[in-house]
């Protein structure tokens, strides 16, 4: 598929991701549906959309039509058939299990058009791992995008030997479209470019706190202050999910079977404390 022939856009997941991706989508002009499992999350995910909207027009950074268009394009359903029926691109934000996406993207295959693009906004998992499970491998990518996805420019564009150049090319193109920044990752390795860089810090704060070297507010003090990083590694992971460290972590260890590819044990009390971050009002550190 070439970039123009994509007109119409359905985000599977409407949490912290999903929600963000698929206004950004309709911001730029892609009628998009949004789809969850849970009644709440999509109810959420929609009043979110007036509430951005509106703080947006306030703040004069959107007209109030450009405001008026991007509603009138997004949509939500719990019905998955419904959401992916008449879509282009597939952009999948579901949970960071290997499992449930091939359950998802499955489903997508019977569900969406036979020319419509699959892509999963992974963290981690390479979309080889998901691919044979539909009948179009070549149309099935990663489009990795960051949190928030309102904000972060960067799209990390991650083209599997099973990957098509015209698919890759048309997803290069779409992030264009959607003013991002995409960058064409040509091999697979967990975690792609940024992840693998940051996962590599993080890992190193975790385990220098869990040694009682710094605690970690003093750690995310050196990054941010030594660093000139713009929030230090425990501030970050409160923003993206102390349980999707977790999934990572275990899947690096379901891997490996390397004790040192665990979670720490401080990491896994937090994710069972239920504190996963700034979503449930606290994780490394409290919010409001
Ligand atoms: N959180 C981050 O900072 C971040 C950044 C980049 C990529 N990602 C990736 O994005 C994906 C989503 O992460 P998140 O942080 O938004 O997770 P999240 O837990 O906030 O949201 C996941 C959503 O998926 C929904 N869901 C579960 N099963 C579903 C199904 N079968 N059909 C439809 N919806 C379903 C859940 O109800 C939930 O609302 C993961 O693969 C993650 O690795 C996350």
């Amino acid at each position: 598929m070439k970039v123009d022939e994509l007109k119409n856009v359905c985000v599977v997941g409407a949490g912290n991701m999903g929600h963000q991706i698929s206004l950004q989508c309709a911001l730029f002009g892609y009628k998009t549906v949004v789809t969850d499992v849970v009644p709440a999350v999509l109810e959420k995910a929609n009043q979110f959309v007036d509430t951005y909207l509106a703080g947006r027009v306030q703040k004069g950074k959107l007209t109030e039509d450009a405001a008026k268009k991007a509603r009138g394009l997004i949509s939500f359903t719990g019905d998955l058939q419904e959401a992916a029926k008449d879509a282009d691109l597939v952009i999948e934000a579901v949970l960071e299990r290997v499992e449930l996406k091939r359950k998802v993207f499955a489903d997508l295959d019977k569900f969406a058009p036979a020319k419509a693009i699959l892509a999963t906004n992974s963290s981690m998992i390479v979309s080889s791992k998901i691919a044979d499970v539909t009948s179009r491998p070549s149309q099935v990518c990663n489009l990795h995008f960051f949190n928030p996805a309102l904000v972060m420019k960067l799209v990390e564009v991650v083209q599997g030997p099973h990957v098509s150049d015209e698919t890759a090319q048309c997803m290069m193109d779409f992030c264009l479209k959607i003013d991002k920044v995409p960058i064409l990752i040509k091999k697979e390795v967990d975690g792609f470019v940024l992840n693998r860089i940051f996962g590599a810090i993080s890992r190193e704060a975790q385990w220098m706190l869990e040694y009682g070297v710094a605690s970690y507010e003093d750690i995310d003090k050196a990054c941010v202050y030594g660093a000139g990083h713009p929030m230090g590694p425990f501030r970050l992971n409160d923003l993206t999910g102390l349980d999707l460290s977790y999934d990572i972590a275990m899947g690096h260890f379901q891997e490996s079977g390397n004790p040192a590819d665990l979670p720490t044990p401080s990491l896994v009390k937090k994710v069972v404390e239920g504190k996963l971050g700034q979503k449930t009002g606290e994780g490394w550190y409290k919010y409001k």
